[in-house]
C-alpha cells in the first residue's frame, strides 16, 4: 500500500486556503460575481489553490506565451496573466460572450487586458489556426471534456521543450471510477489513459480540487 493525499474535510481546506496564498480583493470579488451573477455555472471555476498554483508555475518556467482553453469569468486566465513576464502574452479560447464579458471586466481591472487576447470561436478551430511552431510556454485544458484530447494533440507538437500543460477535472468528481460513465467522465477517463501513454511528456496527476495533470513536455 502506498502512501495516499489528504482527504480534505472542510476544516482541513480551510486551514489550506488560510495558509497559501488569499485571493486578493479583485480575485475575491470575481469569486462573488460569478457566484451571484452565475449561480448555475459558477462551479466550473478554478479553485484559489489552482489558482495561485497557476500563477506559481508561470512564474517558475518563465512563461511568456500562454494558452487557455476554457476561459468563463476570467479566474484561471487572470492567475496565468500574473504570472507571466513582462511581455507576456495569453491566448484565451472560449465560445460564451456571456461568461467572457465578467473575464474582460475583470481584466481590466486587473491592468492585465493588453497581455490577453480572447479568441470567440470552437476552442479547436482556433488552435488549430496557430502557427505550428514549438512556441507555447504553458496551456491550461479546461473546457469541454469530450474535447481534451484534441486540444492536447493541437497544444503538445506546439508546446516548447521544457514548457508545461496542465489539464483540470482529471478526476471528474469520482466518476472516472464509475462502472456506466456518463460521456463526459468516460472522455477524461479517455484522456487520462491517452496522455499517460504519450511518450512526448513526462506528467503526474495532482489531487487538487477535482484533480489536475501536470505535464512536461519532454
Ligand atoms: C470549466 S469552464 C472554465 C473555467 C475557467 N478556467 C475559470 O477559471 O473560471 C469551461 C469553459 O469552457 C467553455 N467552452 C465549452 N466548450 C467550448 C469549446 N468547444 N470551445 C471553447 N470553449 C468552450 C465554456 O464556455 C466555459 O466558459
Amino acid at each position: 500500500m502506498t502512501r495516499k493525499s489528504a482527504q480534505l474535510d472542510e476544516q482541513l481546506h480551510e486551514y489550506l486556503l488560510r495558509h497559501g496564498p488569499r485571493p486578493d480583493t479583485l480575485q475575491l470579488e470575481l469569486i462573488e460575481d460569478t457566484q451571484r451573477l452565475l449561480p448555475d455555472s459558477a462551479d466550473m471555476q478554478i479553485s484559489p489553490e489552482q489558482a495561485s498554483l497557476l500563477t506559481l508555475l508561470a512564474k517558475a518556467i518563465r512563461a511568456e506565451y500562454a494558452v487557455e482553453v476554457g476561459t468563463f469569468t476570467g479566474y484561471s486566465a487572470l492567475a496565468i496573466a500574473r504570472g507571466l513576464g513582462k511581455d507576456g502574452r495569453l491566448l484565451c479560447c472560449d465560445v460564451s460572450t456571456e461568461y467572457t464579458d465578467v473575464a474582460r471586466h475583470f481584466w481590466h481591472r486587473a491592468g492585465v487586458s493588453e497581455r490577453i487576447e480572447l479568441r470567440l470561436a470552437p476552442a479547436l478551430d482556433t488552435l488549430r489556426a496557430l502557427e505550428n511552431a514549438a512556441v507555447i510556454d504553458l496551456s491550461f485544458i479546461d473546457a469541454d471534456k469530450t474535447g481534451y484530447i484534441a486540444y492536447w494533440n493541437e497544444i503538445v507538437p506546439r508546446t516548447r521543450s521544457g514548457g508545461f500543460i496542465v489539464v483540470d477535472n482529471v478526476l471528474a468528481g469520482g466518476r472516472v471510477l464509475h462502472e456506466r460513465q456518463d460521456e463526459s467522465a468516460h472522455a477524461i477517463h479517455e484522456f487520462n489513459r491517452y496522455a499517460l501513454r504519450d511518450q512526448r511528456v513526462e506528467l503526474t496527476m495532482l489531487p487538487i480540487s477535482d484533480g489536475i495533470t501536470l505535464a512536461r513536455r519532454r
